[in-house]
């Protein structure tokens, strides 16, 4: 045993208790009593377990829930990585290139481990489970939507026919009523939303646009355009940045789109959506185009956005 070690210890903890008005030796008498940590008590593995509540009988929706949930904790992960580098003010470049690297790990992740949707469930068992899920729907996760938000400026998220009207007053809320993923849940002749967008609405609306705001001037974009010029990691942090936008907005979508035509068209006929989107116009990347950072790709790269004739060479 290191006593010299101990005793410097013993020290630090006394200026730390004294700093609140504690004292040390009360709190060591606390240690002597304390049980030890519990690997399931610090994970949380019996309530984490409780989580999986099937709607009906059929075997496969458990996978169904899993794998929706493991996706949700690999969006928080992500979120947790944007939120560092859009809330910490002198932020070191090598430390913004290592959480995007971290976020685009998340990502491969998500996209390899898609093939859990694709091939891992009964057609039938689904197409009869999803039945009891209705109007619920992917397109309901929060996280998604944040980290979108997070992502990019909001004009990026403005469905396509309202960019052209946007103006310097144009103000967030405005931009907010517009965002495309609001028009892909919009019957285009009546105007009604769906009942899923409603309801998504209800839940997260007010949520969503306080997040727009408080990301609109630290969004993973503008931290970028922040970095300067002559910063030798700029060039890197662009290709991990692209690399994030193509991971997300190609490779997942791709990835998704996949799991939706194997389970919605398994007779080239599509049928309909649990959330109530037109799905075959509104899923695929290169008619939706999501770009969270046009400004970093091509107009070539643009135009082929999720076409196979997309090539893009990861550095
Ligand atoms: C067999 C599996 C799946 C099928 C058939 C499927 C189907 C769909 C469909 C048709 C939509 C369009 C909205 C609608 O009308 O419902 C959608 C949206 C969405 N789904 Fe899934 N999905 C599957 C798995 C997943 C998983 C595992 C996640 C992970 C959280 C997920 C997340 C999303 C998200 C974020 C959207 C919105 C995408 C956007 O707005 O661009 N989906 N899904």
């Amino acid at each position: 045993m290191n006593r010299q070690k101990i005793t410097d210890q013993l020290k630090r903890l006394e200026q730390k208790y004294q700093k609140t008005g504690q004292d040390l030796s009360a709190n060591l008498e606390g240690l002597l009593h304390a049980d030890y940590l519990k690997y399931w008590d610090y994970i949380q593995v019996d309530t984490l377990l409780t989580l999986q509540k099937p709607r009906t009988h059929f075997p496969d929706e458990m996978i169904f829930i899993i794998y929706h949930q493991i996706t949700e904790l690999y969006f928080k992960a992500i979120l947790w990585e944007i939120g560092q580098v859009a809330h910490q003010q002198a932020l070191a470049t090598a430390v913004f290139l290592e959480k995007v690297h971290r976020m685009n790990r998340y990502l491969e992740m998500l996209v390899h481990s898609f093939q859990i949707m694709v091939k891992g469930m009964d057609i039938e068992q689904f197409r009869q489970f999803r039945m009891a899920l209705l109007p619920s729907s992917g397109f309901q996760s929060a996280q998604f939507r944040l980290i979108e938000l997070a992502a990019t400026d909001i004009d990026n998220l403005v469905e396509e026919s309202f960019r052209s009207q946007i103006t310097p007053n144009t103000t967030t809320k405005e931009k907010y009523a517009h965002l495309y993923w609001k028009k892909g849940a919009t019957e285009a002749a009546t105007q009604k939303k769906t009942i899923t967008l409603q309801h998504f609405e209800e839940e997260y609306a007010e949520m969503f646009l306080q997040w727009a705001f408080d990301y609109k001037d630290c969004n993973l974009w503008q931290k970028w355009q922040a970095v300067p010029t002559s910063d030798t990691h700029k060039q890197t942090l662009k290709e991990a940045l692209k690399n994030f936008d193509y991971l997300t907005n190609i490779e997942w979508t791709l990835a998704h789109l996949k799991a939706a035509s194997t389970y919605l068209k398994p007779k080239g006929k599509p049928i309909e959506a649990t959330g109530g989107t037109n799905w075959p116009t509104y899923l695929p990347p290169n008619l939706q185009k999501r770009i969270f950072f046009p400004a970093l790709w091509t107009e070539e790269e643009k135009e082929q956005w999720g076409t196979p004739g997309f090539v893009f060479q990861r550095t």
